[in-house]
């Protein structure tokens, strides 16, 4: 019986690893450069951070990455109380992109 748990966590673990390397190799060269598709970002941004307010609430402050990170961090808070769901990790990284480019102009 226990080895057969320990078969399983080992198969699992494979599964998890194996799903790590090849959600990276799908990521765009973009990405790794580190540099922003900020078409998209706007698309992310303009339908999450709508949901609740005007997107100029966000749009009419300058703050710095960190200000957009903690900004952006409890926004994914008020989304999981109010939608059952935290705002994706990869979304909120891309909204903060746009934001430190975009607002407060
Ligand atoms: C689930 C609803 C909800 C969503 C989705 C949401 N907000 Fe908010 N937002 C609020 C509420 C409620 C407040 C006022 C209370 C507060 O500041 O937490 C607020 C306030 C703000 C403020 C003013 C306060 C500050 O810190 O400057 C900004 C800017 C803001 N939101 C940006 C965003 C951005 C960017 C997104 C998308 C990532 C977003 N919001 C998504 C509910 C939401």
């Amino acid at each position: 019986m226990k080895r057969i748990v320990v078969v399983l966590m080992i198969l699992t673990l494979a599964m998890a690893l194996s799903g790590v390397v090849l959600a990276d190799a799908d990521k765009p060269a973009v990405a790794e450069s580190g540099a922003v598709d900020m078409e998209a970002a706007k698309a992310t941004f303009e339908n999450t951070c709508s949901k609740c307010h005007a997107l100029s609430r966000a749009m009419a402050k300058k703050k710095d990455l960190a200000g957009w990170q903690a900004t952006v961090k409890r926004m994914s808070t008020n989304h999981r109380i109010r939608f059952g769901e935290e705002i994706s990790q990869e979304d909120q990284e891309a909204i903060v992109q746009y934001l430190l480019e975009n607002a407060g102009k």
